[in-house]
């Protein structure tokens, strides 16, 4: 073979080695997957639900076949969701990124840090089970519940399972000069939650305040005092009032020794965020998820990521490398049958997806 004949064959085997289609998934693949995963359909919705399954079947397979075994995709509980519907539904509306540049909200630098290869704030009993937030957009509010439950065991109280329904139900705080905004089942940020949980006075546990927005428990919460219309869009059609903050806040049962008195962020270094985590605890993060809705398992990297457009808030726990390459522990809201044990890896140092964009914690007393 000629060196033009040896390049065109190379570049031919690149391009169909990407996709091989490999047989569709049949009727009884997908009540398989229905049985599994305990769906139920209206007999209307049957077929176009079979047809997004195999279209994701077919995107999946794309998608590891590309991959190469460096991050698994599977056929998970998202599988009857199309990409459009999981934006939708489960991340928030993309926001935009805006960086903070106000100096005063950075965390010190911490100097001479001394950072080991990898870390885990799971090893030292920091982290609560994984949760699942269903299909409503209240990530953020997971994600600050989370950073609190960390905060909070540090200063030397007991893990405890912190209220993610008190921060969805009656937070609505607003930062019109920079149109961000908490928007209950519709998304928001976690340094706001902290500003409410601040002036506030406090938050409930878990149990005293359970999650119920997202969950079959026939919740309708009403939206938040000082939800704002024109930054979240028109609030929900139906609601509740006994379901909402107004009946259900009790200050007389707020976690005791919990006061958040401030809030800070780490700069972008991916360096000095490591340090910070070290130091702080698990760091409420935000990203850009819209590819993370069939991740199954590795070193989550997609190819096109835009690191300005976040939709999605997390906790990130510890940071590791694996085939070289340095890799972030990131604990999701998603439950725990999602990624790995519900949680996902992604790449480090790289600026992945905006990971070290909206890195910021809670600061208690
Ligand atoms: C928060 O940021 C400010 C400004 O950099 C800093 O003075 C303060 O020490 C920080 N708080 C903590 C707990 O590091
Ligand atoms: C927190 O909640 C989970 C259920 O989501 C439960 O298994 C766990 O025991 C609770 N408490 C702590 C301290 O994690
Ligand atoms: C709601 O957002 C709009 C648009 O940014 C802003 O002008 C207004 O002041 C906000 N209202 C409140 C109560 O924050
Ligand atoms: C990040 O910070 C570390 C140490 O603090 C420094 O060595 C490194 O050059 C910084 N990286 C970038 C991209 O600025």
């Amino acid at each position: 073979m000629n060196f033009l004949w040896t390049i065109l064959f190379v570049s031919f085997q690149i391009v169909f080695s990407s996709y091989t289609p490999k047989t569709d998934p049949t009727i009884a693949d997908f009540k398989i997957w229905i049985k599994e995963h305990e769906k139920a359909y209206k007999s209307q919705e049957f077929d176009e639900k079979f047809k997004t399954f195999v279209n994701n079947h077919k995107l999946v397979e794309m998608l590891n076949q590309y991959y190469q075994g460096k991050t698994e995709f599977k056929l998970n509980k998202f599988a009857d969701m199309t990409p459009e519907e999981f934006s939708d539904k489960v991340l928030m509306k993309p926001m935009k990124n805006v960086i903070n540049k106000d100096p005063k909200k950075l965390f010190a630098p911490i100097a001479n840090a001394n950072i080991p290869t990898s870390f885990d704030w799971r090893d030292y009993g920091a982290v609560t089970p994984v949760k699942d937030q269903g299909t409503v957009g209240t990530c953020w509010a997971h994600s600050a519940a989370q950073n609190l439950e960390g905060a909070y065991k540090l200063k030397g109280n007991p893990l405890t399972n912190i209220s993610v329904e008190q921060i969805v139900d009656c937070d609505g705080t607003s930062k019109p000069s920079t149109a961000q905004s908490d928007c209950g089942v519709f998304g928001g940020w976690p340094f706001l939650a902290f500003q409410y949980i601040q002036r506030q006075g406090g938050i409930a546990k878990e149990s005293d305040y359970p999650y119920c927005a997202g969950t079959s428990k026939n919740c309708f919460p009403c939206p938040a005092p000082g939800y704002n219309k024109s930054l979240c869009g028109p609030a929900v059609p139906y609601c509740r009032l006994s379901d909402s903050c107004q009946a259900k806040l009790d200050p007389s049962k707020f976690i005791p020794n919990l006061k958040v008195i401030d809030w800070n962020q780490t700069s972008l270094n991916e360096t000095d965020i490591s340090a910070q985590l070290m130091t702080i605890g698990p760091l409420s993060v935000a990203l850009n998820a819209q590819k993370l809705q069939f991740y199954h398992k590795g070193i989550f990297d997609p190819i096109s990521c835009d690191p300005k457009e976040l939709n999605h808030a997390v906790l990130m726990v510890g940071w590791g490398v694996e085939n070289k390459k340095p890799y972030w522990t990131i604990k999701n809201s998603w439950g725990v049958h999602w990624g790995e044990k519900g949680y996902f890896r992604i790449l480090k140092d790289k600026g992945k997806c905006g990971i070290n964009t909206q890195v910021v914690s809670a600061i208690l007393a």
